[in-house]
């Protein structure tokens, strides 16, 4: 068997609509819309519907690796290019909590002068991928019927701050702790035993698949150079300050850059590596995460007023924001295309932003 052999060719069958998807996905929208609505009211400001604080906002580079094995050489790494990057790093809440409670963080990436078919309507003259990876390989409610359960505890609890998060953290997160968050009337979740770490130290994973031209992959992003390499599982320290993870970021990047590396998982078996259930570790002892390209973070200043109002205010990542070469696959991804959609036009004309794509990496202050 060649090489190429073992891995799951893409088809357009290998996505499977799940029962009664479509009224799961509007009921889904709709509630979250309504929390939104209540948010905005309490902070009169309309922030994002997931990962509403950020962390710091970076401009980097993707130099995809030379030489890569034919089954990674494709799409966005399908030649050594070079794509100016920008970068927004979040903790998974809906709203602006204190660093001293542990949340998921992620780091999302929007790739620049990418060629290629935009998945969505509307999107022909956008030149951008976006990947919008979060520090856990998996997402605990990993289908959209998975996700329809839990989706009523989070706006019956959007009163409840404290609740709340424990919701946000459980989605984020895989394991047992997690699913405990459904039919607990307090919702007790306790998935804040996940360790209050320094960001920048962080392995951050797509949780769920994404074509990869002629195959199936999830992505990752590693740090690789010592200075990042250095800070995994470094704890904040006690009595942090509500902000502790924007003041690490910005004192990191003030003296020095970081790399980090984007890695592939090829899916080599449709049966233990669902695409249907992103809530299924996909085991890399059958299939390694392979490196495909370098991230580079050069010194900056990280979190300037101006950065801070362009990307949280201004820009829109989304997981459909990109490439046919790179659609988003399963029924969780499915829901992502209204729920992004929804939550970034409202924050838009709430916050009476213009709703624009970036194409120039000046475009991003500094
Ligand atoms: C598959 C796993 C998922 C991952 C890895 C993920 C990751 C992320 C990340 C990193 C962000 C922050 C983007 C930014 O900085 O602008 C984000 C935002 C968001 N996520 Fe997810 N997410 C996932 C699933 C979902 C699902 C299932 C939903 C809803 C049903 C959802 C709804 C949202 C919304 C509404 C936003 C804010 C969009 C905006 O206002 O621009 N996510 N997500």
């Amino acid at each position: 068997m060649s090489v190429t052999q073992q891995f799951v060719r893409y088809h357009d069958g290998l996505e499977k609509k799940q029962e009664n998807e479509d009224a799961l996905i509007e009921d889904i929208v709709a509630s979250m819309a309504r929390v939104k609505r209540k948010t905005f009211d309490k902070l009169r400001h309309a922030v994002r519907d997931a990962h509403a604080k950020s962390h710091g906002i970076l401009k980097g580079r993707i130099s995809v690796y030379d030489n890569l094995p034919e089954p990674l050489r494709q799409g966005v790494f399908s030649r050594p290019a070079s794509y100016p990057a920008v970068l927004r790093l979040s903790t998974a809440a809906g709203d602006i909590h204190s660093d001293r409670t542990s949340m998921p963080r992620g780091m999302a990436i929007k790739m620049l002068g990418v060629d290629g078919r935009q998945l969505l309507p509307g999107r022909e003259l956008a030149t951008t991928q976006d990947l919008l990876p979060v520090n856990h390989p998996v997402i605990a409610f990993g289908h959209v019927a998975a996700y329809a359960t839990i989706q009523p505890f989070v706006e019956k609890h959007v009163d409840a701050p404290e609740v709340s998060r424990h919701i946000a953290a459980a989605l984020a997160r895989g394991g047992s702790k997690a699913l405990h968050a459904i039919g607990v009337e307090n919702a007790a979740i306790d998935t804040l035993g996940a360790p209050n770490s320094h960001i920048l130290g962080e392995t951050f994973y797509s949780m769920a698949a994404i074509r990869y031209v002629d195959y199936v992959a999830k992505v990752c992003v590693a740090p690789l150079s010592y200075g990042v390499r250095q800070l995994t599982g470094q704890l904040l320290r006690d009595g942090a300050d509500p902000s502790e993870l924007r003041d690490l970021v910005v004192a990191y990047f003030e003296k020095q850059g970081a790399e980090y590396e984007v890695r592939g998982q090829l899916c080599t078996d449709t049966g233990r590596m669902p695409i249907e259930d992103a809530s299924v570790p996909w085991p890399e002892q059958e299939s390694p995460y392979i490196p495909v390209a370098r991230l580079s973070i050069p010194a900056q200043q990280a979190y300037s007023p101006a950065r801070r109002v362009f990307a949280d205010d201004v820009l829109s990542f989304n997981p459909w924001h990109g490439i046919d070469a790179h659609r988003p696959l399963g029924s969780i991804m499915r829901v992502r295309i209204k729920a992004y959609e929804m939550s970034s036009a409202y924050r838009h004309q709430m916050n009476a932003q213009p709703r624009l794509e970036i194409s120039r990496i000046e475009e991003v202050p500094d």
